[in-house]
């Protein structure tokens, strides 16, 4: 962030393989420590449509207007320091004090007198975290590893990832994976860790350029992350990668992940170091088809009177929840992201996309919809539609101008610019209402979600 805004501000020129060395220097000599990131990956794995979780009311109102209040987060000063950055945003953004919450206080008291005082506490320079880190030593990420990921509106996918290293923090990747509809899904690519856990990698993945940003656990064997398309950072996946013949193991994905009362399926579950007879709870009898280490093939049927629940799943001594679901009836949809954004595109900037997903749920103990011990089934398949959400959604007949909606949940936005077809020739942004309609054995079921469909992101720095 620093040295890309020295760029875009005070046009100081870095070449590229410069700018490099010093990004590495700063982030192994100065960076944060796995815990301080956490809460605020998202950011950094430029997650759509997540509603951040501000802890301080001021610093919220005041910071996090403009850009995320992750991105203040994820910097660490003294109190003097963050007053020079008020004094940093004062001069270079001037019109900050007249914004809609800013004219309305006294901003620049605030930001001088109040803000560095709560920001020098909350985010101090030295933390102990960091120094902990910073003396550990650090993991080699080469060897064998287990994958497992997902990308909403493609599906998930499992298989396995060779990793090379092939100097100094820098490795070579290949991935040989499979969607769980059968699809193949190779890759090839490098990555670079810094601070000894932040891995971003560069991989072609099956047809598509895509980064990862993932973070490696503390002790070593575990990645996780988000990869997202070089070119449309909406799109990606979520991955968890687990190193083979790491001392515990585990179920990682179990595919499908859910199976109805009286129904009948051939499941896999998938992991590391998988050995021994499954169970999926007990009201589902297996019977098992095909195993190795990685894989457990079996052909399950749940009792015709099987309770909706999330049963516990084990192969031999090893055993998970939370990855496989047995219902009675869809009772529920939500439609997740419950809230998104698209945003129009064309010319030099490429449209963002909006991916919505059917999430069912069965009712729990209480036999109500919504609350607290609804049983989430998973990810279904469903029918997609829009409509116009407001009153002014109508009479501008947003529904017709504003894009399409595919037929896995995928929004694609029109084009920018004022349309001439349009009344008052008005851009083709629009308000929408988005429902989702699964089929559960001949009932539907249907859920909402919104969409704003805006314009474009002119100003888009790394960490947004
Ligand atoms: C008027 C909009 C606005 C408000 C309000 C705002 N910022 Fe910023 N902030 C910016 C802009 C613009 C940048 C420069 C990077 C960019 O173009 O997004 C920036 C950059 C930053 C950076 C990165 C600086 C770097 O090292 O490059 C931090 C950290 C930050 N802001 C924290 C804060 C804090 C803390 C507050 C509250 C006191 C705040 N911001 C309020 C617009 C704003």
């Amino acid at each position: 962030m620093n040295i890309i805004r020295m760029y875009l501000w005070h046009g100081v020129q870095i070449p590229a393989r410069e700018r490099h060395v010093m990004v590495k220097y700063l982030s192994d000599t100065q960076g944060l420590a796995p815990a301080e990131t956490a809460p605020y990956r998202y950011i950094l794995e430029r997650r759509p449509n997540v509603v951040e979780d501000i802890p301080d009311e001021t610093i919220g109102v005041m910071c996090a207007r403009c850009h995320s209040y992750a991105r203040v987060a994820l910097q660490y000063r003294d109190a003097d320091s963050w007053l020079k950055l008020s004094h940093m945003h004062a001069g270079q953004i001037p019109t900050i004090e007249y914004h809609a919450l800013a004219r309305d206080r006294d901003w620049w008291v605030i930001a001088s007198k109040e803000v560095p005082g709560i920001l020098g506490k909350m985010l101090p320079m030295k933390t102990s975290a960091w120094t902990a880190w910073s003396s550990r030593s650090k993991a080699n990420m080469q060897g064998a590893w287990a994958v497992v990921g997902r990308r909403p509106g493609r599906g998930a996918y499992t298989g396995t990832a060779t990793i090379t290293r092939t100097s100094e923090d820098e490795y070579a990747i290949s991935y040989d994976l499979q969607y769980d509809n059968g699809a193949p899904l190779g890759g090839v690519g490098t990555s670079i860790v810094y601070t000894g856990y932040e891995w971003r990698g560069a991989v072609k993945l099956g047809d598509d350029f895509v980064n990862e940003v993932y973070a490696v656990s503390e002790d070593g064997n575990t990645i996780s992350g988000r990869w997202f398309l070089e070119n449309a950072d909406e799109s990606g996946g979520d991955v968890t990668m687990v190193r083979e013949g790491a001392t515990s193991h585990q179920i990682l994905a179990v595919s499908p992940a859910y199976l109805r009362a009286g129904e009948e399926a051939e499941i896999t579950i998938f992991g590391t170091g998988l050995n021994g007879p499954v169970k999926l709870g007990p009201d589902v009898t297996v019977q098992e088809i095909s195993s190795d280490s990685n894989r457990v093939v079996v052909r399950a049927k749940a009792g015709d009177h099987a309770k909706s629940a999330r049963p516990q799943v084990s192969v031999g001594d090893t055993s998970t929840t939370g990855l496989f679901t047995v219902y009675r009836t869809v009772d529920s949809v939500k439609v997740e992201p419950g809230f998104a954004i698209s945003r129009v595109g064309g010319g030099t900037t490429p449209a963002v996309n909006a991916q919505f997903e059917a999430v069912a749920f069965a009712n729990g103990a209480d036999g109500e919809a919504g609350t607290a011990d609804d049983i989430r089934i998973g990810v279904m398949p469903a029918e997609w539609s829009v409509a116009n959400l407001t009153d002014v959604a109508k009479a501008m007949d947003d529904v017709n101008h504003s894009g399409q909606m595919l037929s896995n949940g995928l929004f694609v936005p029109a084009v920018a610019g004022p349309n001439p077809q349009r009344k008052f020739q008005t851009n083709n942004a629009g308000e929408l209402a988005v429902t989702a309609t699964v089929n559960d054995g001949g009932r539907q079921v249907k859920g909402q979600g919104t969409l704003v469909a805006t314009v474009q992101r002119w100003n888009d720095p790394p960490i947004r």
